[in-house]
């Protein structure tokens, strides 16, 4: 069996326009796999696909060698996190309370949404976790705080929290250094290398990213696509020695 997700000739389409050709990858387990390429390269495609937003018209998906469909509100069962492009929080809820949605109430995920979770215990639970996520990435002291009230790089911590509280064993994770100065990047790299063994559980990360030198530092393998098709993968390093790799970015990167 291969354990984590592998997509397998994938293609979409939009109208006349080929978003992705024939793309194939594998993140197992405990493993950082980064997805680069310049503007409209396919990555936010290619990351709506994992996530059940966008259904290719070619190829398949799988997780722990299952046949995988995925439907964005049900990835939550398989053990599959994401973040957004951006931040996407929820917009009336506190960032803790953000942060608790994320969780697994053992009395179901609607109630503890509505705000009426079946038991105080659960609901302390949750909130205990959710304050410990907060720290760990740095932003308890906004727990209480909305979400547009939130400097955009707490935003982005609150949003990490939040998929962590799932415990997944897949995250995924668009953009995550992007509107990110250097400090926060550096900072964010950090944690997205511990993110893969944390909790003794080997959780595979698919992050999706315009930013090279983030993806070079924290990832052990980088697909790099262009104009939808894969035009280069393996370590970081060969990657970036890729004349193919460097001629997609020319004229895009200053
Ligand atoms: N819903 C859609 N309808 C039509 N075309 C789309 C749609 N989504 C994406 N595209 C097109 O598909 C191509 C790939 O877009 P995508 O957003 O996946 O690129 P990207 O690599 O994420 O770019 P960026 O770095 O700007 O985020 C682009 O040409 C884009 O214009
Ligand atoms: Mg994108």
């Amino acid at each position: 069996m291969d354990a984590g997700l592998t997509l397998d000739g994938v293609g979409v389409r939009f109208g006349g326009l080929v978003a992705l050709d024939d793309v194939s990858l594998r993140v197992p387990p405990g493993r950082i796999v980064g997805v680069i390429g310049p503007n409209g390269a396919g990555k936010t495609t290619l990351f709506n696909v994992v996530c059940g937003f966008v259904r290719p018209a070619a190829g398949s998906l799988a997780f722990d060698g299952k046949p995988m469909r995925p439907k964005a509100h049900r990835l939550h069962e398989r053990g599959i996190a994401r973040t957004l492009q951006g931040v996407g929080l929820f917009g009336g809820l506190t960032a803790l309370e953000n942060v608790m949605t994320g969780g697994r109430p053992r009395a179901g995920f609607v109630s503890a949404l509505l705000g009426a979770p079946r038991s105080d215990s659960d609901e302390r639970r949750l909130r205990n976790e959710a304050y410990a996520l907060l720290a760990e990435v740095g932003a308890a002291d906004y727990a209480h705080a909305l979400p547009a009230t939130l400097p955009y790089a707490i935003g982005k911590k609150v949003a990490l929290a939040r998929a962590l509280a799932a415990r997944p064993r897949l995250l995924l994770l668009d953009e995550p250094a992007g509107g990110l100065g250097a400090d926060d990047i550096a900072e964010l790299a950090g944690h997205v290398r511990g993110l893969s063994g944390r909790d003794g559980r080997p959780c595979g990360v698919l992050l999706v990213e315009h930013h090279m030198d983030f993806v070079m530092d924290v990832c052990d393998e980088v697909v790099a696509l262009d104009f939808g098709r894969v035009i280069a993968t393996g370590a970081p390093a060969e990657v970036r020695a890729d004349p193919a790799v460097a001629e997609a970015y020319l004229g895009v990167e200053p």
